[in-house]
């Protein structure tokens, strides 16, 4: 829907609803034309409160081209915004503001051999719309995806990294991908089961991924719980690898989930 012209949001309709888990959901918002965005960013969702509103960060799930904004979000009990966004179902508004924010882009790491992307819980959303740009296929030759959750009940969207592997538009690199999902609690047999940043540290998930990384070889994403993105970042750093940056490329690039 259009915004008046002195707005910087608009109103947009739930098109979709689909719950994972009584604390995972996954939603699709109608897309002004208008809206553009890099895979990685994020954009601020709105709900009405009193006299104001109530504004919340969430990643884009969906790819550039898609018609709607795919969104993947935790429903924290007694939160401000998602105790409502639980509530809610096709039909329904929710605000968008204007412009998608942030720097979490995989055009901020040199091309390499391999690319990590480590996530811890809704952490994953980004990566779901950052591995369907067509040029990141071309520019590694292995792509790790990691999701650390608790349970095993929190590996949302697996169908969904499957099929990237068989994706027309990068037909002939899906093979790169490496899926590993990691589960912290009552993990299924086979299942790596530590936290990200003690699997960097005993080598566990390079050996998972049968990579061997390297400041040369390899580039990392990071995004989660804030303390994840932390010590994994640390972690890193003890194994010579640095946060690249405009002016200094280096290997790490950092988003905190909240
Ligand atoms: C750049 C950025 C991108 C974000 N992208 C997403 C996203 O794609 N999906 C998403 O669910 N959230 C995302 N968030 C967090 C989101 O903005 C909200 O904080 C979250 O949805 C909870 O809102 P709330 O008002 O219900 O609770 P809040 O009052 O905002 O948070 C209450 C507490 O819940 C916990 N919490 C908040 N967010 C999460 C989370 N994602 N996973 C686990 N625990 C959490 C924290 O302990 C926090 O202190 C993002 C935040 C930032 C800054
Ligand atoms: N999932 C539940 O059953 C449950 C229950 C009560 C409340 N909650 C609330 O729900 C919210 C989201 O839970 P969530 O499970 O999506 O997210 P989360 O608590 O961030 O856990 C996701 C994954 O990140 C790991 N992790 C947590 N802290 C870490 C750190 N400092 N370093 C490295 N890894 C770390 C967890 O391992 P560990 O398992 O080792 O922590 C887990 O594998 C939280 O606010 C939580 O308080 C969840």
């Amino acid at each position: 829907m259009n915004a008046a012209p002195d707005e910087n949001f608009t109103l947009e309709t739930l098109l979709a609803v689909r719950h994972w888990s009584d604390k995972l959901v996954s939603f699709r918002l109608s897309r002004p034309a208008g809206f553009r965005f890099i895979p990685g960013q994020f954009a601020r969702l709105g709900l009405p409160q009193g006299t104001g509103k109530l504004w919340r960060a969430y990643s884009m799930v969906s790819a550039p081209w898609d018609d709607y904004l795919e969104f993947f979000s935790i429903l924290v009990p007694d939160g401000q915004f998602t105790s409502r966004l639980k509530a809610m179902q096709a039909g329904d508004t929710l605000l968008l503001d204007n412009k998608a924010n942030g720097f979490f882009t995989a055009d901020r790491l040199p091309n390499a051999q391999q690319l990590w992307l480590l996530a811890t819980g809704t952490g994953l959303a980004p990566y779901l719309s950052i591995l369907q740009q067509p040029e990141l296929w071309q520019r590694f030759e292995h792509i790790v995806l990691v999701h650390g959750v608790r349970e095993a009940g929190d590996l949302a969207y697996q169908a969904e990294i499957a099929a990237l592997r068989s994706h027309p538009l990068w037909a002939g690199h899906g093979h790169k991908l490496i899926y590993l999902p990691v589960v912290t609690r009552h993990a299924p047999a086979g299942m790596l089961d530590a936290r990200i940043p003690a699997l960097i540290d005993d080598g566990r998930l390079a050996a998972a991924a049968g990579l061997r990384p390297s400041p040369e070889h390899s580039r990392f994403m990071v995004c989660g719980n804030p303390q994840m993105v932390a010590s994994t970042f640390a972690a890193l750093v003890k194994q010579g690898y640095s946060l690249s940056r405009l002016k200094s490329p280096g290997q790490i690039v950092l988003e905190n989930g909240w």
